[in-house]
């Protein structure tokens, strides 16, 4: 992994560092740019807007890695309710959870009743799940709860498969085998060399052999990347492979290339926009910066110039 992106995410995990980002004004300014609000008001305001311009959404409720069954509990209620506003306002989004925040890290069991509950009302309300994809210790639990509740829930969930890691090419021959939806990103998390791929060139190289095999294979794909070198080459390959538009979608994070998910979208492509809201945006926030240097020093700027 690049130095740049490894520091950044091994600052991320210490804890004064975290106390000083969050209680700064300055910088929940800044978390702005990628979290537009901290209620589901706003972020229901935001995706209307979206909407208004041919994107549709994933909403995403900010949180993770939580440690009692209580806070676990009150993410699914939270989420249920949300699939609810989503129904009533008829906004245009489906969500997206993390199953650390659904209690993961307590117990499988948990999790996964949790998630259930949460697909439930999905189901109830016609929409639609996916499960973001965590650190490399979680994938295989996560898969096992996604593909059992798959079973269960057919075409209600989804999954994340992340580029960098080496398992993925056959997590996707068995995600095309079980016919289960997923989007397909590079991977942000801090991975060792032995579990990913240390360069940027080799993720690269993955993801366009894992876009490829899902456009040509896949049920329903979502290619979730800012990259739009990316972007052509699965455009390109759709139209020599002649895999019509409405067999894919374009996924991008809210904040991120607007001008590209403007343009998609009027180009007839799917295009959806990643919103989380909520309060716990601090490791989303630090991930985002992570990934593009660019990023850290427009922060360090304007806080010298003030
Ligand atoms: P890359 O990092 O190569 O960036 C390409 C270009 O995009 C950059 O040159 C820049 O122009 C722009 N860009 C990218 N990141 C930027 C940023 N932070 N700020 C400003 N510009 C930026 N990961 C994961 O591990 N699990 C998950 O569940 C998800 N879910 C998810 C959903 C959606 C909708 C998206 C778009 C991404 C994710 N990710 C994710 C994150 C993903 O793994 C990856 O870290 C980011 O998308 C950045 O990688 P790119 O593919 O955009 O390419």
């Amino acid at each position: 992994m690049p130095v740049f992106r490894s520091g950044m995410l091994a600052l991320a995990g210490n804890e004064r560092i975290q106390r000083v980002v969050t209680r700064n004004g300055f910088s929940k300014g800044f978390a702005r740019r990628f979290v537009p609000g901290e209620t589901l008001d706003e972020a229901l305001a935001v995706t209307r807007d979206l909407n208004q311009n041919g994107l549709t959404v994933t909403l995403d409720l900010l949180g993770e890695n939580v440690t009692s069954e209580n806070e676990a509990r009150a993410a699914a209620d939270a989420y249920c309710q949300i699939l609810d506003q989503i129904a009533e306002t008829g906004v245009n989004s489906n969500i997206s959870i993390k199953l650390t925040m659904l209690g993961l890290d307590i117990s499988d069991e948990l999790a996964r009743s949790n998630t259930a509950k949460v697909l439930e009302r999905a189901k109830a309300h016609n929409n639609f799940v996916r499960i973001d994809m965590e650190g490399s210790p979680y994938t295989q639990r996560t898969l096992d709860i996604a593909y059992d509740l798959h079973e269960q829930f057919p075409g209600t969930v989804g999954i994340v498969l992340q580029s960098y890691l080496y398992r993925t090419d056959r997590d996707i021959r068995d995600a095309i085998a079980a016919g289960i939806r997923v989007r397909l990103v590079k991977g942000a998390y801090a991975e060792s060399d032995m579990v990913a791929y240390p360069s940027k060139k080799e993720v690269d190289a993955a993801y366009r052999r894992h876009m490829e095999m899902l456009l040509a294979e896949g049920n329903y794909p979502a290619l979730a990347t800012q990259d739009e070198a990316m972007i052509n080459a699965a455009i390109a390959y759709a139209a020599r492979n002649k895999i019509s538009p409405d067999r894919f979608e374009f996924q991008m994070l809210y904040g991120i290339r607007r001008d590209l998910q403007l343009r998609l979208a009027r180009q007839g492509y799917n295009m959806r926009v990643y919103v989380p809201y909520g309060t716990q945006w601090y490791p989303y926030y630090m991930r985002r910066l992570a990934e593009r240097p660019a990023n850290v020093f427009f922060v360090l700027r304007n806080l010298l110039k003030r």
